[in-house]
């Protein structure tokens, strides 16, 4: 087997087409998006047959962008990574598809990513990295999850989401407030113009014992907040506000409880919640108080790239590259189901 040096990442997963370059010894040599967000505000939410037509349109297109970025040619290539899953089947198929065609045409392996352990070592394409072991906190659109990663694919799922997924949340308690889809970042920004004790959210499941979490509670006492309220601009920050503290104080009474359980002393955070700006400084400060040092990524890492997958991809090449000519994805997939890598 050929010993990897690039890696062209395809990411076509959700509503994000995103190609990117990683080159093992200097890096990130091109990194290219296109978001489909304006196509699905019009419909409140994601729709999958649009989305997978929107990324057939773009992906050929952004890979040509990447390689001209990368200032390479398809010869340099070593690898094709695509997201093989979790996601919307019909969009995961046409990064596959175009995945397992080029590395056909080139004739080098292509390599099947999983999602989430994507944005799980987004951080690890920052300038420092964190260590194993740590826990990764990931939260996204269709994820909440709390996991123990020993190194890489050595996961073992410690808690997740039992309804909504905190990006899910963020989502349905913007609409609430009459923001567009997906309106978690903007939620966030109105959020800062609000007053921390106006309203006050419940924590939900911190009462108990465990590690899993519930948000679709917190989304019906934001829309009985709205309710029993008026719509002037300083009430919807003081909701925003609300929701965002109580969201962040369970991230955070729960990730204490993770790290107390497994002794690890790293916490790293991921997804397009981990974007999120209060979200970022509130558990660096919590976590500095207990001697726990926090890694996340750049924002445009957080949510859906192509980098990551780039990354990944490198990442797994000795271990998962394959040159097989079947087209697989899977649109449930647990991270506990992935290989150990020993070494890269
Ligand atoms: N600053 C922010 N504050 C809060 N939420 C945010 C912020 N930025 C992005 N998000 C949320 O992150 C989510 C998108 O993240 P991501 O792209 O990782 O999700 P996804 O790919 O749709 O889901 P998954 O990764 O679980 O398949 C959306 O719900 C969005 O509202
Ligand atoms: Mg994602």
């Amino acid at each position: 087997m050929v010993k990897v040096m690039r890696v062209l990442g395809i990411e076509t997963s959700c509503d994000e087409t995103g190609i990117a370059v990683y080159d093992q010894k200097v890096g990130l040599l091109a990194n290219q998006l296109y978001s489909q967000v304006k196509l699905h505000a019009n419909y409140g939410g994601v729709v999958p047959e649009l989305a997978s037509r929107d990324h057939i349109r773009k992906i050929v297109p952004l890979i040509q962008a990447a390689l001209k970025e990368s200032k390479l040619s398809s010869a340099d290539i070593n690898g094709v990574a695509y997201t093989a899953g979790p996601g919307l089947v019909g969009a995961l198929l046409v990064g596959a598809t175009i995945g397992r065609a080029l590395a056909f045409a080139w004739k080098v392996p292509a390599i099947p990513v999983h999602h989430m352990e994507g944005h799980l070592l987004a951080p690890m394409l920052e300038d420092h990295p964190p260590g194993f072991p740590f826990v990764a906190l990931l939260v996204s659109g269709g994820h909440t999850q709390l996991i123990s990663v020993m190194g890489i694919g050595k996961y073992e799922l410690l808690g997740e989401s039992i309804d909504d997924a905190a990006g899910e949340a963020f989502d349905k308690t913007a609409k609430l407030l009459g923001i567009d889809y997906p309106g978690g970042a903007i939620l966030s920004k109105i959020a800062q113009q609000g007053k921390a004790d106006r309203f006050i959210f419940p924590r939900p499941m911190t009462d108990r014992p465990g590690l899993d979490f519930s948000f679709s509670g917190l989304k019906t006492f934001a829309a009985n907040t709205v309710r029993a309220n008026n719509n002037e601009h300083q009430t919807c920050a003081d909701i925003a506000r609300a929701f965002e503290d109580a969201v962040i104080d369970t991230l955070a009474i729960k990730c204490k409880r993770a790290l107390k359980q497994t002794g690890f002393r790293n916490l790293v955070m991921g997804g397009g919640v981990s974007a999120n700006h209060a979200l970022r400084t509130k558990m660096s400060v919590i976590m500095k108080k207990c001697n726990i040092n926090v890694f996340y990524a750049r924002p445009e890492f957080c949510t859906d790239n192509g980098a990551m997958i780039a990354y990944a991809g490198m990442v797994r090449f000795k271990s998962d590259a394959n040159q097989e000519l079947t087209i697989v994805v899977r649109p449930r997939w647990s991270l506990e189901d992935l290989n150990p890598v020993e070494s890269i």
